[in-house]
């Protein structure tokens, strides 16, 4: 049975697999990814605002790009590739890591289109939890808007999983999502539709519509204390990162960093692996 916190990435996943253009793809199932709908849309529109982002997080990480081109890098919850076209532009090798299979194979195409095919590898997370890499085999390890979406569990072992891959000496970016005000009716409300997902019959059809996907599709909030305790020992020069609006985390041993392009919600953890 497909655990409940895969059900919405299962259900985006078989509808794209239904679509005949990658272009279609986008419009039917892109709001997944970056939350933007309309009839328009298309994949080159898709993928730019991944060229974008990804350029924006890695210079706000104080990472050169131009120093990039010969380094292996890894990036947890690829989807159809919003971000990993633009990725396989800056690094040597880019390893595309995603819980629907489905998924993998838009990522193929949109890197196809939009980027260097040849610098690709895809790998499957078939059970949410663990990479099917070599131990010290990336130079980089990236996740951005994925590990909010797993089990509690499965997150805190994809950050083990993550460095565990980074070789000595090499990078974790890391994003993850945080307790706001407003999870005292969000958190419930997730709940409550996450159960819908198991109901006979029109579970299916609620996994696929969009606003109760985006309210049960956040399966945990993650503090950077609590991901420090998990990795932090593992870890050195590490910064949290978070947003100008929210006070410093304050957690020991880290840097506390702000960055415009981040969310009340999210943080992320940069931090070199020992
Ligand atoms: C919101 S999308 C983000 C995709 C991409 N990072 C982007 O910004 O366009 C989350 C992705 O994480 C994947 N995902 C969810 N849970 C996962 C897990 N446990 N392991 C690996 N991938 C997962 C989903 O299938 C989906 O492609």
């Amino acid at each position: 049975m497909t655990r409940r916190q895969h059900v919405p990435w299962k259900a985006a996943g078989t509808a794209s697999e239904n679509e005949h253009s990658a272009d279609a793809v986008v419009r039917e199932t892109g709001w997944v990814f970056n939350n933007v709908t309309g009839e328009e849309l298309s994949l080159a529109d898709f993928v730019e605002t991944g060229n974008h982002e990804t350029r924006a997080y890695l210079q706000a990480f104080g990472l050169d790009t131009d120093a990039l081109a010969s380094q292996t890098m890894v990036e947890i919850g690829s989807g159809i590739g919003r971000m990993t076209a633009s990725f396989s532009d800056i690094f040597g090798k880019v390893v595309a890591c995603d819980l629907d299979a489905a998924f993998l194979e838009r990522c193929r195409e949109t890197v196809a289109q939009f980027g260097h095919p040849e610098r690709l590898q895809t790998s499957h997370v078939t059970d949410g939890r663990t990479l099917a890499l070599a131990d010290d085999s990336a130079d980089l390890v990236f996740s951005y808007i994925t590990l909010q979406h797993c089990h509690h569990d499965d997150a805190i072992a994809l950050a083990k999983e993550a460095v565990r891959v980074a070789r000595p000496g090499s990078l974790v970016i890391l994003n993850f999502r945080t307790w706001v005000a407003q999870d005292l009716v969000l958190w419930p409300a997730g709940k409550l539709t996450r159960a819908t997902w198991r109901l006979p019959r029109v579970g299916p059809k609620i996994a696929q519509m969009r606003l109760p996907a985006r309210l049960g599709w956040q399966a945990n909030r993650l503090s950077p204390t609590e991901v420090w305790q998990a990795v932090g020992p593992s870890l050195t020069d590490a910064a949290v990162y978070r947003s100008p609006k929210r006070r410093p985390f304050g957690v020991a041993g880290t840097r506390d960093d702000v960055f415009d392009g981040v969310h009340r919600s999210h943080w992320w953890l940069v931090a070199t692996v020992r």
